[in-house]
């Protein structure tokens, strides 16, 4: 690894071809926290009303521990360039690359903060406990039965959005693995 400047930032410069560990680390407990969260966020219906409450209590606890991961791996990302793509990759495909992962930087700091936003507007505001520990503190936005609407539809995209991204993006990486038999999915792996 070496510093250099680059468009007026110090970056640190990939000299291997894979990504780091702490951007591996964070892209996997991210990932894992995120589908977690859409089971949840989807499935809470399922459990009947008294337990319906503890899982949407987890859902804003983990939901909130993504948000502090993303900043950090956002603060991460634009201090450390990632390892090139494949030479021989199509224009389409690395524009593709390029979107997807662009979509996922803003979709996993705007669900959290969306559904925050959401708790938020709620007239009822049920106490923000972090896993019960101790108090988180609410947004300040208009606290109305249409403001919660607005925010929960918001949150709603964003998560059946992201659903569909992560289809193209698993579809991208297996891709990699089995037809193009490059490096792409092994360089995100951890080392073993
Ligand atoms: C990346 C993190 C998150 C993901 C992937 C996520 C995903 C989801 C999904 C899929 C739903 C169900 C949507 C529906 O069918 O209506 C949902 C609902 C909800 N989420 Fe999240 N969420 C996240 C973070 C948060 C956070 C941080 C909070 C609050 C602090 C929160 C509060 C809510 C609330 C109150 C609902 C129910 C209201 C509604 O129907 O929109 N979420 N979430
Ligand atoms: C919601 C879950 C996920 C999110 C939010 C996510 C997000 C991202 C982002 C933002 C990048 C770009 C990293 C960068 O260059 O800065 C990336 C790269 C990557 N992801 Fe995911 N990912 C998720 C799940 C997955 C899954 C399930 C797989 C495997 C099947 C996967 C495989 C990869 C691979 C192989 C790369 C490296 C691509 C490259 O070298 O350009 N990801 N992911």
């Amino acid at each position: 690894m070496r510093l250099r400047r680059w468009k007026g930032r110090t970056k640190v410069l990939q000299t291997t071809s894979r990504y780091s560990a702490v951007a591996i680390a964070l892209h996997w407990v991210i990932a894992l926290l995120i589908v977690a969260n859409i089971a949840l966020g989807l499935g809470h219906e399922l459990f009947g009303r008294a337990n319906e409450l503890a899982i949407m209590a987890a859902h804003k606890s983990i939901g909130l521990t993504i948000l502090a991961l993303s900043l950090l791996r956002l603060a991460w990302r634009l201090s450390h360039r990632p390892p090139p793509l494949p030479a021989a990759m199509p224009g389409w495909q690395v524009l593709a690359a390029r979107a997807t992962h662009l979509f996922f930087y803003v979709a996993i700091i705007a669900l959290p903060l969306t559904g925050w936003l959401t708790a938020s507007a709620s007239p009822l505001r049920f106490p923000l406990e972090y896993f019960g520990m101790f108090q988180l503190p609410f947004l300040p936005v208009e606290q109305s039965r249409s403001a919660t609407g607005l925010w929960s539809e918001a949150h709603e995209i964003l998560a059946f959005t992201t659903i569909a991204v992560l289809g193209l993006h698993i579809a991208g990486a297996l891709k990699h693995q089995f037809f193009d038999r490059d490096d792409v999915l092994a360089r995100m792996l951890p080392k073993v």
